[in-house]
């Protein structure tokens, strides 16, 4: 196995070129899944990822839900190999403000950053840059490495950045099919350019989209302003609200079950050497607020959050214009951790919102998902396969940590598929997902195209369980 690897390798140094261009490919196409405009995208995107597989010695199909499609294929791969899910997303974020990109988002280019080349475009990291590197993989094991030695299918979803809304009704109806013996999800980070890491912990998520309702339609704000409601004061009043003065939520029963990471968990992450000034200059500050009392590391992996996202209403134009609108909308979302039961969060949210509602208001209330946060057992054996794998590429130990971002399909996979997951990613903190200029290190592209290389050898080396 060790030198078909090692075959497998040099082909995929040899091939980084037409890899970029597939990538590229890939990348120009603007599927922005939150935008029903760009539906059309998301399909072509969709089929040229069905494309790559075929070519890839998989059975691949474009398959149809109730929202975007899914790409599925499956390579049966020999006797007795384990039978590994591989999942991505081909769905990008909408890449507004577009004045910000210093190169239009769909016009992949690649310019040279601190850690060598950059890949710039919406989805480079997030995710088609890190889905491309294990469809390469595969794709070199197909080409040079006399097959792919484990049994792989692939799930390529359509809609993970707008809350995989399709997902589990299709996890469902095909779990027979897809069901594995453990997933690779490639969505998350490394430690460092030099370390890479594998994701233990995901925050969960409730988003709520929620619209003060109050006079029938917009006022003047001098014939009317005093006397009647004004929807956007009492909005601001009721987001200003929502944290106390040491930054703890004041929802009733937010923190309820909370648990708390594990002292062997907290020295783990305390001995990472983790930098919280660079971490904050990345983000052009130089401290970091949140509440009281917790390390930068556990405000962003274990404590539950409460983040307004956006805010609109009102007279947003150019100039003045004295008005009273009549509505006033914001859109938030809550992060959580262990212990926390999602829809009991959303529940205590819209009861504390209904309390505060004003009078002669009324709300109006759409939620965007709703999932709970994700522990990964570590005492594992495909974990440790993992391991193996990278270490061969990166010559030292994945580190084992949390993020603080979602990925709704790894409690999907658990609840329906009854599969564990195991999070092994190559983006790094300054990729700026979900923001103008995305990147993806090129550094990064090569690490984890190896990486996945070597890990299917040291899966198919375990054989099944
Ligand atoms: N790839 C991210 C998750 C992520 C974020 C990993 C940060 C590592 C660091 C994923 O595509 C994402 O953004 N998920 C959404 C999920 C939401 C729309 C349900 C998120 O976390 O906001
Ligand atoms: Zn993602």
């Amino acid at each position: 196995m060790s030198t078909s690897l090692d075959t497998v390798l040099a082909h995929l140094d040899s091939t980084h070129e037409s890899q970029m261009q597939r990538l590229f490919d890939l990348l120009r196409i603007p599927s922005v899944s939150t935008d029903s405009d760009h539906d059309a995208d998301v399909l072509t995107a969709a089929e040229l990822c069905a494309r790559y597989l075929t070519e890839s010695g998989f059975k691949a199909a474009v398959r149809e839900t109730t929202g975007h499609p899914m790409v599925v294929g499956h390579v049966d791969g020999p006797p007795n190999a384990p039978h590994i899910l591989y999942y991505g997303h081909y769905d990008v974020q909408p890449p507004d403000p577009l004045e910000l990109w210093d190169a239009p988002p769909f016009e992949p280019v690649l310019r040279a950053g601190a850690n060598g080349e950059q890949i710039v475009a919406r989805g480079a990291a997030d995710d088609k840059g890190q889905l491309m590197m294990f469809l390469e993989a595969l794709r070199a094991w197909n080409d040079v490495g006399g097959g792919i030695p484990i049994r792989a299918t692939v799930l390529l979803e359509g809609e993970e950045e707008s809350g995989s809304p399709s997902l589990d009704p299709f996890l469902e109806a095909n779990a027979d099919e897809l069901r594995p013996d453990v997933c690779i999800v490639s969505d998350t980070g490394m430690w460092n350019p030099s370390t890479p890491a594998i994701t233990t912990m995901l925050r969960g998520m409730v988003y709520l989209d929620v619209t003060l309702h109050g006079p029938s339609h917009d006022l003047h704000s001098g014939m009317f302003g005093g006397a009647v409601v004004n929807p956007l004061n009492e909005l601001a009043k009721i987001l200003g609200g929502l944290h106390d003065a040491s930054g703890r939520v004041t929802i009733d029963g937010f923190y309820d079950g909370v648990q708390n990471p594990s002292d062997a968990q907290l020295t783990e992450w305390n001995n990472l050497g983790f930098d919280a000034s660079a971490f904050l200059a990345e983000a052009g500050l130089s401290s970091s607020t949140g509440e009281a009392g917790c390390s930068v590391l556990e405000r962003i992996w274990s404590r539950p959050t409460l983040d307004i996202n956006g805010i609109t209403g009102g007279y947003g134009g150019e100039g003045a214009k004295t008005v009273i609108p009549a509505q006033a909308n914001a859109k938030f979302s809550c992060r959580l951790v262990p212990g926390q039961d999602p829809a009991a969060i959303e529940a205590a949210i819209r009861r504390h919102l209904d309390q505060a509602l004003p009078e002669g208001c009324t709300w109006s209330i759409v939620s965007h998902g709703c999932n709970p946060a994700i522990q990964v057992p570590t005492a594992s054996p495909w974990l440790e396969a993992a391991q193996v794998g990278l270490e061969k590429i990166w010559n030292r130990r994945a580190v084992l940590v949390g993020c603080g971002g979602s990925i709704p399909v790894v409690g999907s996979f658990q609840t329906v598929l009854g599969a564990d997951s195991l999070l092994i990613g190559f983006g790094l903190d300054d990729d700026r997902v979900h923001s103008p200029n995305e990147k993806f290190d090129v550094a990064s592209y090569r690490g984890g195209t190896r990486s996945h290389a070597a890990v299917i050898a040291s899966m198919a080396a375990m054989g099944r369980p």
